[in-house]
């Protein structure tokens, strides 16, 4: 049987992305992706393998893992999925980092990822950089948020994520009081975390790294949005480069109805809200889920332009390759064991922190 057929899928974006993905999905390419979707099916039941795709992916993404009995979520839920399962096989539809934290905490499961799109906050990350920081304060903790490579997470006492932050920073403080934290490679989540926990510049350093998409989502572009629609409540990504602005402006008591939330946390506060409106400040693939999933509420992309590329990398295309070939070890995402090893304690001491 055809689960999918192109009629559909055309609906679908049509009604939910036209314009986050503007002229992307005519008829017949959804008729192409409805033939892709459906051998995609067919091999990941046929292969048992479990399909993760993040919240950023492409529409025919999401509706292939919903479909398949799959998952779709932020870099935290993605990696806990991947150790609830059974699955010995796993496919990553995201970034490189968050499958090659699934294979640190599974060094015994087959971890697949059709292509090997970077980060701009995890790329530029220099290991060094941080060994001599622990050089210079040797009963320092370092707390890398989990968009870095392996080896900087080797480096790290502990990993947060977007929905954590600011809980793994005050529990580091209260467990060793006295020692000086380092915060990498997210600026933007840095100046968030301060915030929360109302602590200066001179408790914690910071590396100075940007999302290249979150980056240029701004105060001015968030101020206009609230402009146009004032009944809207506001989703905000902390890797935003408007945090800084938006945490002042609900310090004054001048918002009340801001919201800094990981991908994930959107879909559940868009779930509870009273309100049917909101604004969106992230990667604009998120607000696909959004409307798909919650169709009773309205939801305004900030820049419904603002695409990552990396996430992007990955297509329904090179995911059917991937899956025709998964045997393929050019799939196969493998991190050192003496890396993996160091990382692993990391991240599992950051997950225990809510
Ligand atoms: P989430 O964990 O909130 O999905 O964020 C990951 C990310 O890369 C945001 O740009
Ligand atoms: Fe990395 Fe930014 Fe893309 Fe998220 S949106 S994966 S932080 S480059």
């Amino acid at each position: 049987m055809q689960r999918f057929t192109g009629e559909a899928l055309y609906k679908l974006f049509r009604a939910n992305a036209a314009d986050i993905y503007a002229g992307r999905y005519p008829l017949e390419y959804c008729e192409r992706l409805a033939d892709m979707a459906n051998e995609a099916l067919e091999l990941l039941s046929q292969r048992h393998v479990l399909l993760l795709v993040h919240n950023y992916q492409y529409p025919e993404l999401q509706e292939l893992a919903r479909d398949a009995g799959g998952y779709i979520g932020d870099s935290y839920g993605l990696t806990l999925k991947a150790k609830e399962t059974d699955y010995e096989t796993i496919v990553f539809c995201s970034v490189a980092f968050m499958a090659e934290t699934a294979a640190i905490l599974l060094p015994d499961r087959r971890v697949l990822i059709p292509a090997r799109p970077g980060c701009s906050l995890a790329d530029p990350v220099d290991v060094e950089e941080i060994r001599k920081w622990k050089t210079r304060n040797p009963d320092g903790k370092v707390m890398s948020y989990i968009n870095t490579k392996p080896d900087a997470k080797a480096e790290s006492d502990y990993i947060c994520t977007s929905r954590n932050a600011p809980a793994v920073v005050a529990h580091v403080r209260s467990r060793f009081p006295n020692a000086r934290i380092y915060f990498l490679p997210d600026k933007y989540l840095a100046a968030h975390v301060m915030r929360t926990l109302q602590i200066g510049p001179g408790d914690m350093d910071v590396w100075e790294g940007a999302c290249h998409v979150h980056k240029d989502l701004n105060e001015h572009m968030i101020e206009n949005a609230s402009e146009e629609h004032s009944e809207a409540e506001l989703l905000i990504h902390p890797e935003c480069g408007c945090t800084s602005a938006c945490l002042a402006r609900i310090a004054a008591g001048a918002s009340p109805g801001i919201q800094f939330l990981s991908t994930e946390g959107m879909l559940k506060r868009a779930r509870e809200s009273s309100a049917k409106e909101f604004i969106v400040a992230t990667e604009a693939g998120i607000v696909y889920r959004l409307r798909r999933e919650i169709p009773e509420k309205v939801f305004h992309p900030v820049l419904s332009t603002a695409h990552c590329k990396f996430m992007k990398e990955i297509t329904l295309e090179n995911l059917l390759a991937c899956l025709r070939d998964d045997k393929n070890e050019a799939f196969e995402v493998r991190v050192p064991p003496e890396i993996a090893n160091k990382a692993r304690h990391a991240i599992e001491e950051g997950m225990r922190i809510q």
